[in-house]
């Protein structure tokens, strides 16, 4: 049954995941006693360190292999070590899928940690609801999902997109291009974006969707040039926004008169774009490398001195880095005798923790409170930030759907 077929079945409420809801094996499965802790704890971590998204995933990998290494050294959880299992998904979404099962079932992970890209966390979505497991996802990502099995620790559309929509407006004009890469993360901020631009009195003088893969944005560079808006408004990932960062600079588009406002450019972007072509550029985000407290530079330091002194950290990364310790917080609240899926979930809800960004907090629809800020980047590669917020803000993974929200209970449906 497709989701919005079970959606409208279900009615006003539904205890749901994009896949439709705990199906009955799932239950069965949950009633059970999840995890047997023995003489260590094994987690999985699910990052591509090959193929397409290595680039990005090897530095979310890192991260979180960072704070499994801090949190042995402190003596582990219970007087246990934190074991990583580590798979190799290779950038392809049903391998995703696949490694899931395995680590879920044959390595009896107590959690599992991984994917970059939307397309791969909905193939371990089904798997991990089924196998009634936690999946720590770390990515910024489009909402509008409410799994009780995936712990989502990256921005949705409100924590990227409300401050910063009505600062552009002010500052450089109502008139947005709208350029993304063609699958459903792009799709959906963009449908963010349309809802508060026709809010704030903006307009959209173009909506373009390049394949992943296709990393000639000529055709795109020539049609804003003569659009000509006031803000190029992009969520193109990966290698392609590299691509296309360095093809807007070379094509002489300054950004001071058509600059560039990302949700996905962050410091691994801007290391490979070369901060010449980066910099007068903007970014949306709850983390950057250069934010100025005790927690963050113990991050940034430990992460150069385990990686190298030219590794960067980034917005995605150190949600990676954070989940892992959420994830030992949570589990050092629960009876070791009692460690299932419901009870570390139960624990994780409402914990705060300061991380590099702030502190930040587990809301009970299992997506993350968190401290969005609006930054320029630098010819020195590094983020200025122009913007802060005064609290950290709650994540609303619905909120470009009138009447739907996500809470404790799944999907609330008005
Ligand atoms: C993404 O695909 N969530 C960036």
């Amino acid at each position: 049954m497709k989701r919005r077929e079970f959606l409208n079945r279900a009615g006003a409420f539904s205890v749901a995941g994009v896949s439709g809801g705990l199906s009955a094996p799932a239950l069965l499965l949950g009633a059970r006693p999840a995890h047997a802790l023995g003489d260590d704890i094994p987690v999985g971590l699910l990052f591509s360190l090959t193929g397409a998204v290595a680039v990005v995933e090897h530095t979310l990998h890192d991260a979180a292999l960072l704070a499994i290494e801090e949190i042995n050294s402190q003596g582990g959880i219970h007087g246990r070590m934190l074991r990583p299992i580590i798979e190799d998904p290779a950038s392809d979404p049903a391998t995703y899928a696949d490694r899931a099962r395995r680590l879920m079932i044959r390595d009896k992970c107590v959690s599992v940690f991984g994917s970059y890209t939307s397309a791969s966390r909905q193939a371990v979505l089904p798997v991990v609801e089924q196998r009634n497991n936690l999946y720590w996802y770390p990515t910024l990502y489009e909402g509008r999902e409410c799994s009780r099995n995936i712990m989502y620790g990256g921005a949705v559309p409100n924590q990227q997109q409300d401050n910063v929509i009505s600062w552009a407006i002010e500052n450089f004009g109502p008139r947005f291009y709208l350029i993304g890469n063609n699958y459903v993360y792009p799709k959906e901020e963009n449908n963010y974006c349309k809802k508060l631009l026709a809010e704030l009195g903006g307009e959209v003088v173009h909506e373009e969707y390049v394949p992943l893969g296709h990393s000639d944005f000529s055709s795109a560079i020539n049609r804003i040039r003569s659009e000509k808006p006031d803000v190029i408004f992009a969520t193109v990932v990966g290698d392609l926004d590299v691509a296309f960062a360095r093809q807007y600079h070379a094509a002489e588009l300054n950004p001071d008169q058509m600059p560039v406002i990302s949700l996905t450019r962050s410091e691994v972007e801007v290391k490979a774009i070369g901060g010449e072509a980066a910099a007068g550029h903007f970014s949306s985000a709850p983390y950057f490398m250069q934010h100025d407290t005790p927690e963050n530079e113990r991050f940034v330091e430990a992460y150069k001195s385990r990686y190298g002194g030219d590794q960067v950290t980034h917005f995605v990364s150190e949600a990676a880095y954070f989940q892992v310790h959420q994830f030992k917080a949570a589990l050092e609240a629960v009876d070791p005798q009692n460690v299932t899926t419901e009870t570390i979930r139960a624990a994780a809800v409402g914990k705060k923790l300061l991380a590099p960004q702030g502190e930040v907090l587990i809301d009970e629809n299992l997506h993350t409170h968190l401290w969005p800020k609006v930054a320029q980047w630098q010819a020195d590669g590094q983020a200025n930030v122009l913007l802060n917020t005064a609290d950290r803000v709650a994540p609303k993974p619905y909120a470009a759907y009138e009447g739907q929200s996500c809470t404790g209970e799944g999907l609330i449906k008005a």
